[in-house]
Order: C-alpha cells, then sequence, then structure tokens
C-alpha cells in the first residue's frame, strides 16, 4: 500500500526561518557532549575528529566513556600519533569496526608528519586523510572550523526526509536528503546547525514515534502536516542476516593464561586478537574434523549453550570447547601457531579483544 495523507495544512517549505527556529531550541535544548565546545566557542579540532570516527558506527551513549578515556590518556594528535597501533587497538576493544581504530592512529600520524599537527579546515582538505569520508569530512569543517558545509547522517537524513515529506525510498533518495539539507545549511553556525539537526532526529524525530507536538520545526514539516511521519524514510532493501558458524577453542592453560590468536590486519576485526576458531562457515562443521583443527592435542569439554553475535552483515553464532593443558604443551604442529600468544587471565581486560570474543571468553570460564 502506498502512503495516504491523513490531511493537508497550507505549508510553506522549510527554510531559514526553520533554521533560526532550530537553532533557537539547540541554544536551549542541547546535549551537554564532551566533546563539544562551550555556546558560541570554537571546538577543539582534534576532539571533533576523535568524537566523530568514534561516532560513525556507534552510539553517543557507547561513546562518551571511551571518548573520555582516549582524550585522557592521549590529549593531544601528537601523543596519539607516538602510540603504538596495538595499545590504540586494545583501547578499541569494545567499539567495534575496528578498521576505524587503525585509520585513526595512521590519520594522526599523517596530520603529525605532513601538516605540523594541523588539521585541514575544509571539506576538501579533509577527504583525502584515511578514516575520513564525505559525512566525517563535512561534519569536522562544520563543527570544529564552521565551514557551511553539511554533514548527513541517519538521523539528519530521517529529519530532512521528512521535513521535506521525501517519499522516494533510501538509499536512491540519498543525494535528493543531502542537497536539501544543504539548502538550509547557514553560512553562519553551521556546526551547531549539524547538531541541532543530530540532537532533534536522537530525541524528538525518533524513528519510531516522533513527538511533533514538542518539536520546534512542527510547523515547518512537510511530513507532519500530511500525518505520515511515521512512514518516513521509506526503506528498500532490508534483507535478513545470513547465519555464520563456528567452533572456538578456548585454551587454558595451568598457569592461567589463554591461548589467543590475532586477525589479519584487513578485513574483519582485523588485528585484534580472537579465541582460536574453526573458519566461520554457513552451516556447522561436524564436530570430529574440527577437533582435528584444533590448536593443541587436549580433552576437549563442549561448554553448554553457543554464543551469539550480530554483526553488520551477519549473524554469528559460535560452539565453545574448552580444555585445560599443562604449562608446556606445545602448538608447534599448528599451522596458526606463529599469530597466536599466551595471555594471562588477568591481563585481558586489557588486550584488543572485540565484544564478541570476550562474550565467548565469559562463556567459556563461566562454568568452573
Ligand atoms: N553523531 C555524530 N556526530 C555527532 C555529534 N557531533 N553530536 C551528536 N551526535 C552525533
Ligand atoms: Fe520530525 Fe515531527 Fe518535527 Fe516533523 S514535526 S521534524 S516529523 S518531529
Amino acid at each position: 500500500m502506498g502512503i495516504v495523507a491523513r490531511r493537508q495544512l497550507p505549508l510553506r517549505p522549510a527554510g531559514p526561518d526553520t533554521v533560526a527556529a532550530l537553532l533557537d531550541w539547540y541554544d536551549r535544548e542541547r546535549r551537554d557532549l564532551p566533546w563539544r565546545s562551550k555556546k558560541r566557542k570554537k571546538a577543539d579540532p582534534y576532539g571533533v575528529w576523535l568524537s566523530e570516527i568514534m561516532l560513525q558506527q556507534t552510539t553517543v551513549k557507547a561513546v562518551i566513556p571511551f571518548y573520555q578515556r582516549f582524550l585522557e590518556r592521549w590529549p593531544t594528535v601528537f601523543d596519539l600519533a607516538a602510540a603504538s597501533v596495538n595499545d590504540v587497538m586494545a583501547a578499541w576493544a569494545g567499539l567495534g569496526y575496528y578498521s576505524r581504530a587503525r585509520n585513526l592512529h595512521k590519520c594522526a600520524q599523517v596530520i603529525v608528519r605532513d601538516l605540523g599537527g594541523q588539521f585541514p579546515s575544509t571539506e576538501a582538505g579533509l577527504l583525502p586523510l584515511p578514516g575520513v569520508g564525505p559525512y566525517t569530512a563535512a561534519a569536522i569543517a562544520a563543527i570544529a572550523f564552521g565551514q557551511p558545509a553539511t554533514p548527513v547522517d541517519g538521523n539528519i537524513e530521517r529529519v530532512i526526509s521528512r521535513l521535506f515529506a521525501v517519499r522516494h525510498p533510501l538509499p536512491g533518495a540519498k543525494k535528493e536528503l543531502k542537497r536539501l539539507a544543504a539548502t538550509l545549511t547557514p553560512h553562519r553556525r553551521a556546526g551547531d546547525f549539524a547538531q541541532a539537526m543530530m540532537d532533534l532526529g536522537a530525541a524528538i524525530c525518533t524513528p519510531k514515534r516522533p513527538s511533533c507536538l514538542m518539536c520546534p520545526l512542527q510547523t515547518d514539516c512537510a511530513a507532519h502536516a500530511a500525518g505520515i511521519e511515521a512512514q518516513l524514510p521509506v526503506k528498500l532493501g532490508k534483507t535478513e542476516r545470513p547465519g555464520r558458524y563456528g567452533i572456538a577453542f578456548l585454551v587454558l592453560r595451568e598457569d592461567g593464561h589463554v591461548l589467543l590468536r590475532r586477525r589479519p590486519s584487513a578485513g574483519l576485526l582485523g588485528g585484534m586478537l580472537e579465541v582460536p576458531s574453526t573458519d566461520w562457515l554457513d552451516d556447522w562443521v561436524p564436530m570430529e574434523p574440527a577437533c582435528g583443527g584444533a590448536p593443541v592435542h587436549a580433552d576437549w569439554w563442549p561448554v553448554p549453550g553457543n554464543v551469539v553475535h550480530i554483526f553488520t552483515h551477519f549473524r554469528l553464532e559460535l560452539q565453545v570447547l574448552r580444555a585445560i593443558v599443562p604449562v608446556d604443551a606445545s602448538l608447534t604442529f599448528w599451522a596458526d601457531a606463529d599469530r597466536c600468544e599466551w595471555v594471562a587471565r588477568r591481563d585481558l581486560d586489557g588486550a584488543a579483544l572485540p565484544s564478541v570474543m570476550r562474550k565467548v571468553i565469559a562463556h567459556a570460564l563461566k562454568v568452573q
């Protein structure tokens, strides 16, 4: 069924008055986030860049403690550039999408080595940096440097699609939404405008039941006037996640060390540590051959219940086998031995372990 308008009020399209109303609302209601400058003050480009990279695929709530820890440990881009990449990966553990951490470190080094520690102030200057795409370049240019750039994230897409009642489905409508957002971007306070749109999308113009009655843009909103706000934006092509399956081997040494394997630096969870496992395949691997592929010869005990983790493109289900081995246990004949290391249990907290592997370890050690 198509979208049927419930009512249609006379209306002027969103324009400069809409922006003024939004900025007034932002001055009253803006979220106090650690990377934001004080009102009308300039923001620190390093903090804006760091926060925008962290926020790329992650919620504000999840980012805040990581952001604070990073700034405490590496207060400037010079400190971050001088850090080891493994320390940065370990500090990133839990945030997900680990290529961001690798690029973050690379980018800090480029800024220090090639640009004297100064971030470029324009979208065009920012775009070539590692890990910086069109969204992030526009966000940094607007928020840190006051350039009239227009970052468009999922929140802003939603608000714009409603404000202008855009019925074309995403992702095809992306260009159109960006163009409409750009028509609203003010020359003064472009950074506040972008962040006001983000805050509005997070607090008021929410995905399922937007609070139009509390919205500062209500009188200018075409979707609200037509009563179709909850049906926008239209999204095409939401497919179900395929499943992947594997067996993870938790090897506990008698002196309390756990065997971990470093993943190849490219690809999913690149460069992070993991509990060694079989490949993750489209179906379950029969148990016997899998044990032949285990990292050590041992009496494997199947830990009851599986670990499930949702990645962007698939759902992973791991069965966990556990074994306790003597201190002189040997991995010599195992193909991946050179990518493995023994990590003391007390050091696991600070290790470069992604959330899915923390789940596997907690699951395996829960039953003693
Ligand atoms: N999401 C991405 N960037 C943001 C910002 N600067 N403030 C709030 N949410 C955001
Ligand atoms: Fe979103 Fe409703 Fe505000 Fe329109 S009036 S921008 S739909 S909250």
